[in-house]
């Protein structure tokens, strides 16, 4: 297990922080503390590091990104939200530091709006997950502690 190696940002997007009150029928109930906490024990178990941002700005996510390269975080457990379907500057600073992402999201996107099949990062993320709730942010560190995410190509 490269776990005891593995420090990994947790990073969400807009309107994320309104997770357990927004529209539950596709997000669940859980607050994104409640999701945290839950992630922060998994991480201890696996012995990983974790640290989480949540941003409702565009221009904040592109900082805490590059400031994830002097942190020397192994891996980025991304779900942009909005920002998935519109964000050239999120996609280009995670080329620029080249850290490794997973892409996350709640609810299936493919089930949902035509404008939101299409992702600025899935094709330059390791795997993407999503349709599982928060059990897909879960999926997304076990896959880093067993190993199965490669860096980026
Ligand atoms: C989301 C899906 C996006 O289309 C949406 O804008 C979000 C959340 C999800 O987790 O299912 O805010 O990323």
């Amino acid at each position: 297990m490269a776990s005891n190696m593995a420090n990994v940002l947790f990073i969400n997007g807009p309107n994320l922080n309104l997770l357990g009150t927004r529209e539950p029928g596709l997000y669940g109930n859980q607050t994104l503390a409640d999701i945290e906490e839950t992630l922060t024990a998994l991480g201890e178990e696996l012995s990983i590091r974790t640290g989480f941002f949540q941003s409702n700005h565009e221009g904040a996510l592109v900082d805490r990104i590059h400031q994830a390269r002097d942190e020397s975080v192994s891996h980025i457990i991304l779900n942009p939200a909005a920002y998935t379907h519109t964000s050239v500057a999120i996609r280009d600073a995670l080329l620029g530091v080249a850290i490794p992402f997973i892409e996350v999201h709640l609810s299936n996107v493919h089930k949902r709006e035509a404008f939101r099949h299409h992702s600025y990062f899935s094709d330059i993320a390791c795997g993407v997950i999503c349709g599982f709730g928060p059990e897909g942010y879960r999926m997304a560190l076990l896959a880093i502690a067993n190993e199965t995410v490669n860096g980026n190509e």
